[in-house]
């Protein structure tokens, strides 16, 4: 595996809007980041429903890319499969950067919360906290129940970061990529990563 201290690990899981970790892997991919991502079977059919709108089978995140034609250098991904747990992110020596669950499903949350580990998603997040490093969810449901609010503090508690995908409206959106894209920046202003993806609040003053 190339270069694994700058690797950031997306782990894209079975929540509405997939589309958000897509667009987060493009935008590394597209500044050179190396990327391991992880698609969970719930997220695969996900993605067939609301991006391929059933009209495609999803086979791989690569083969996703290539047809959506916005990333380049392709060699910087390697894909896993959610059961994989031979992968080299589900081990303490593999030297990621940081883990992002992008969209964190409720069911993921918990059992990231609780060092469930039955997933190389979830095992990963466990990885993460265990060596100290970033681990990013986005979690997405709503209206949110007290278990899931309760799960939420849970992982504010153990250091997790939390972006919520919600709607900015002071970037004057203008379509849902624009969403899209405001989710996407807010995840890349947390990695510390520069993007074009909404302009900051009072720039054009600065
Ligand atoms: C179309 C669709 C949308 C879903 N959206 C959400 C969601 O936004 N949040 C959530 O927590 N679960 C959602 N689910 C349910 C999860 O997919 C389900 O709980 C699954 O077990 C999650 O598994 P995973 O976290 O391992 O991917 C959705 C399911 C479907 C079919």
């Amino acid at each position: 595996m190339k270069d694994q201290k700058k690797m950031i690990v997306v782990g894209i899981s079975g929540a509405s809007g997939p589309i958000l970790g897509v667009r987060l892997i493009e935008e590394l991919l597209n500044s050179g980041e190396k990327v391991a991502a992880i698609v969970s079977q719930p997220a695969c059919q996900i993605i067939e429903y609301e991006i391929f709108r059933g009209e495609t089978h999803f086979s791989s995140l690569k083969e996703l890319l290539i047809k959506r034609g916005l990333a380049r250098n392709h060699d910087l991904l390697s894909e896993f499969k959610n059961n994989d747990f031979f992968a080299p992110v589900a081990s303490g020596s593999t030297k990621f950067q940081a883990m992002v669950v992008i969209p964190c499903s409720m069911k993921t949350l918990s059992a990231i919360v609780h060092g469930y580990a039955d997933s190389l998603i979830t095992r990963t997040c466990d990885v993460a906290l265990k060596e100290k490093r970033r681990c990013i969810i986005v979690p997405r449901e709503t209206p949110l129940s007290v278990v899931h609010t309760g799960n939420i503090h849970r992982a504010a508690l153990a250091g997790i970061e939390i972006v919520p995908p919600v709607l900015g409206f002071y970037t004057r959106p203008e379509s849902l990529d624009d969403v899209v894209n405001f989710v996407v920046g807010k995840v890349l202003n947390l990695l510390d990563r520069d993007h074009n993806l909404f302009e900051s609040w009072g720039k054009k003053e600065i």
